[in-house]
């Protein structure tokens, strides 16, 4: 019988990476992904205490002592990141990559600024905090960024306006800046995954529905089909293995992902026609 094929993913084996978010939802199947990948460190910050200090005790178990570390932590705080980027760096004595998920969908409109802070503003920062220790201009060792966006990215006219218009941000800004990394020599990549609907507390169906109160159809009967948390994860990874800095990549319906950056450059090669 032939043997099954196990795609090893080289570019974590051994490596040390940082997760935002990773305490639940799609951020927590990185952690154990990587780890399961042979990742030699992950530390994932996150502010759900109790969900944190429980996927540590379950990497702990699972992959021994040291190999994951839970750090509580408000990505909007810059003193906060700044601190659990210096812990990191201090503890494992090098960084090889960043993932920047966390995020939330807030349907209060009064917390919209906060809902800027943490999916925009943080992935900014973050990404600068993790350019600085990998540029291999200043002496780093170069490395990965992936930032999480949405499809709602590439949707006009989203139901969700300020948590689409961050997600926007989020894509622009790291297509930027993975181009920019290509020029400057830096050797990191930058690279946007956008997921399409995963089956996470971020959906939550309340949420949606409050929301949602002022229009016809619930935001939650928009989102029935929701792919498999493990399907994102596997597509996060497969951008991490294959991604040029500067690419895109979209993971849908629990399909493989797949580089969509081609796509997106004729779209905006478009728009700057005007
Ligand atoms: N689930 C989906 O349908 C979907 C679709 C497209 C994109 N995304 C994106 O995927 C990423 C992961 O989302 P998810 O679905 O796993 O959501 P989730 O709510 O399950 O997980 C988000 C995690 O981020 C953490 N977090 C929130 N605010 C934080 C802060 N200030 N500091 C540190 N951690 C904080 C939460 O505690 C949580 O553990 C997000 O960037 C989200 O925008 C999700």
């Amino acid at each position: 019988m032939a043997a099954k094929l196990v795609k090893r993913y080289l570019c974590v084996e051994d490596k040390v990476f940082l997760v935002t978010g990773g305490a639940a939802g799609v951020g927590a199947g990185i952690v154990r992904a990587l780890l399961a990948e042979n990742a030699r460190h992950v530390a994932f910050l996150d502010v759900a205490d109790r969900e944190g200090s429980a996927l540590e005790l379950e990497m702990l178990n699972k992959f021994g002592a040291l190999r994951a570390k839970f750090i509580k932590c408000d990505i909007a705080d810059d003193a906060q990141l700044a601190a659990a980027y210096k812990q990191v760096v201090d503890k494992y004595r090098r960084l090889d990559g960043v993932i920047n998920n966390a995020a939330v969908l807030t349907v209060d409109e009064k917390t919209y600024k906060r809902m800027v802070d943490i999916n925009f503003s943080a992935t900014v920062s973050s990404t600068m905090k993790a350019l600085d220790i990998m540029d291999a201009n200043k002496g780093g060792n170069g490395g990965t960024i992936i930032n999480i966006s949405s499809l709602l990215a590439l949707n006009l006219g989203s139901h969700l306006p300020v948590y689409a218009a961050t997600k926007t941000a989020v894509l622009q800004f790291s297509i930027a800046m993975g181009t920019e990394s290509k020029v400057s020599g830096n050797k990191v990549r930058v690279i946007t995954v956008c997921l399409g609907p995963t089956d996470t507390a971020i959906l939550n169906r309340n949420n949606l529905e409050n929301f949602d109160k002022d229009s016809s159809g619930t935001v939650a009967s928009r989102v029935p089909v929701r792919q498999k948390v493990e399907s994102a994860v596997s597509g996060i990874l497969e951008a991490i293995s294959e991604g040029k800095s500067g690419s895109t990549w979209i993971v849908k319906n629990d399909k493989p992902a797949y580089d969509y950056t081609e796509k997106l450059l004729e779209a905006f090669e478009i728009l700057s026609e005007s």
